[in-house]
């Protein structure tokens, strides 16, 4: 089985999708370990009820962000993860993550790259920018994560229409609920694909 590692900041309900899609049996994938920068956050809560082996690596772990990113590799490592995915980890990874994992790392975004991706474009930034281009289709998309925000090879995307009168917030739920299909059949063709 494909052993994957979750990054993520905050909720973590595309890193929850994931484990739950890794228990279903015939699953070509587990998840191996969570890594959050954030101690707070509901996906090490999530973790901890399930026993998922997590850490919590941070500038509050870590004094440079060069430390860190040794601190990751060295984690990535020791649990032998063969695929690192980044859900809402809103953290630019180091050079030696990138160099050890190279094209192994993927990364799920809101909107379908290469719209309304780059330098700040997390969670809401990215649906109220849908919302004023006017475009009247959106949906995530999963790409290969290089040292620029959203740059690297898109692998999918799914569609999700704009309805006339969304919010931010309603766009957001509909995209979400895509994202939490789109993940892990991603991983599930990937695990595939190396197996
Ligand atoms: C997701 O919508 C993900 O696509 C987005 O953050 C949310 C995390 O939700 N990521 C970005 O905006 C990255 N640029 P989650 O913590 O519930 O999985």
């Amino acid at each position: 089985r494909l052993r994957v590692a979750v990054l993520v900041s905050h909720t973590g309900s595309n890193f929850r999708a994931l484990h739950e899609a890794s228990l279903r049996p015939g699953a070509g994938f587990e998840i191996g370990l969570v890594v959050s920068n954030n101690s707070g956050s509901q996906a090490l809560a999530y973790a901890r009820e399930q026993e998922i082996p997590h850490r919590h690596l941070s500038s509050h772990t870590h004094a440079t962000a060069e430390e860190l990113d040794a601190a990751l590799v060295e984690e990535l490592t020791a649990r032998s993860v063969d695929l690192v995915v980044t859900a809402g980890y809103m953290k630019k990874l180091g050079p030696r993550t990138l160099a050890s994992h190279g094209n192994r790392i993927i990364n799920i975004h809101p909107a379908l790259l290469p719209r309304h991706g780059g330098q700040g474009m997390f969670g809401s930034a990215v649906h109220e920018a849908v919302l004023a281009s006017g475009d009247r289709v959106t949906g995530p998309s999963i790409h290969y994560v290089t040292a620029e925000y959203d740059a690297g090879e898109v692998i999918a995307r799914h569609e999700v229409p704009v309805l006339p009168d969304d919010t931010a917030e309603s766009l957001a739920a509909r995209v979400l609920a895509a994202e939490h299909r789109l993940l892990p059949e991603v991983v599930a063709r990937i695990a595939a694909e190396s197996a």
